[in-house]
């Protein structure tokens, strides 16, 4: 591994009240709908004739994807929203009381309902804490921004509407920093992608700033498997959506009825694998390219993984990185793990 650690903040650090003029340039970088869709298209296109065929799991999330979303979290049997709710809440003033005031950084904020919890511990030890909010969806965050205000008025909560790798260059501008990554999220990077975000995470956090990670840990089959094969169907209806998507977007006629939700855990990969199953041959057609793709009958495209950790190969993962484990906290069944991880204060170099 080559990865160099920056030993000193970059000399823009910002102070609290800059933080919002810092953020000013972040947000130019939104796609407008056009280059927003011939990218949907190209990605669909390549995802359809790679073999075998896979869809981008991001496009899962529109705004009608982003509402079944949030329904599957409230499920009985999708235990990890809970569950981390409930170790957040538990442990939020521990964690604000052990790193002390900070900007919380999170990625992935969707309507920030969890990290409301640490906000609300937060302001126990910061008069007006600094919270940027990053996601793709513009809808979550003025969802998130209307509750956070009314709720925790204190908080400066500063909306991005930016990919997380947009945001990666910010965190060495701003003063001290905890980024907040949960739902188990890096579950659904391929390994390659998990080394990836690690990797900026280290190059961009300083020493001294704080990581705080929310894993789905490895279990039985069972659980696992009906966590995302629900009894109600919420779960297939949020797979066929992204046909609904594509039709809706890409001009194809796909029909969404004959299209099936498939999940089940691979144990030797320590994955949950998504697809969506083609109950009947059918056509996809992408107008913006003119291009048409076959699907077999019986046919399984690939839109998810969802990697569960242990917590042992998590850590030294980490600390291969230079995060140190401060603290790990979990429910009584150990079912989820909230990990709050360090950039130690001395200098460090990894070779
Ligand atoms: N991030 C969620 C997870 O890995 C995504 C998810 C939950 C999901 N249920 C799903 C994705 C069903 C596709 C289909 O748990």
């Amino acid at each position: 591994m080559n990865l160099k650690i920056p030993s000193l903040r970059a000399d823009t650090v910002t102070q609290a009240n800059d933080l919002a003029a810092t953020l000013q340039g972040y947000t130019s970088s939104i796609p407008t709908t056009d280059e927003a869709l011939r990218a949907f298209a190209a990605d669909v296109d390549r995802g359809l004739r790679s073999r075998p065929k896979r869809l981008d799991c991001k496009y899962l999330y529109d705004q009608r994807g982003s509402e079944l979303f949030e329904a599957i979290c409230d499920l009985p049997e999708y235990y990890l929203t809970r569950t981390e709710t409930q170790i957040l809440t538990q442990v939020a003033e521990e964690i604000a009381a052990e790193t002390g005031p900070l900007t919380l950084v999170e990625l992935g904020a969707g309507t920030s309902r969890k990290s409301q919890l640490l906000l609300d511990a937060y302001c126990g030890v910061d008069p007006q804490p600094d919270y940027v909010a990053v996601d793709v969806s513009s809808s979550a965050l003025d969802k998130g921004a209307r509750t956070i205000c009314e709720n925790l008025p204190t908080v400066r909560f500063h909306p991005l509407c930016t990919s997380y790798q947009d945001a990666f260059s910010l965190l060495s501008k701003i003063g001290k920093t905890m980024v907040v990554f949960l739902g188990s999220t890096i579950g659904n990077f391929s390994a390659r992608e998990l080394d990836d975000f690690f990797q900026q995470l280290a190059v961009n956090l300083v020493p001294g700033d704080y990581f705080l990670l929310g894993v789905d840990l490895h279990k039985d089959v069972r659980t696992l498997e009906a966590a995302y094969n629900d009894s109600a169907g919420v779960t297939q209806l949020f797979t066929r959506n992204l046909f609904s998507r594509i039709n809706r977007e890409l001009g194809a006629s796909v029909d969404v009825n004959q299209v099936e939700h498939v999940a089940h855990y691979n144990e030797a990969a320590f994955q949950i694998e998504i697809y969506v199953k083609f109950l009947q041959a059918q056509e996809v057609f992408i107008e913006p390219l003119g291009t048409r793709y076959k699907v077999d009958a019986g046919e399984q495209i690939s839109t998810e993984i969802s990697r569960k950790f242990t917590l042992d190969g998590l850590t030294s993962k980490l600390a291969a990185y230079g995060f140190t484990t401060q603290r790990v906290f979990s429910d009584p069944d150990d079912l989820f793990a909230l990990l709050l991880l360090k950039r130690p204060e001395s200098r460090l170099h990894l070779e």
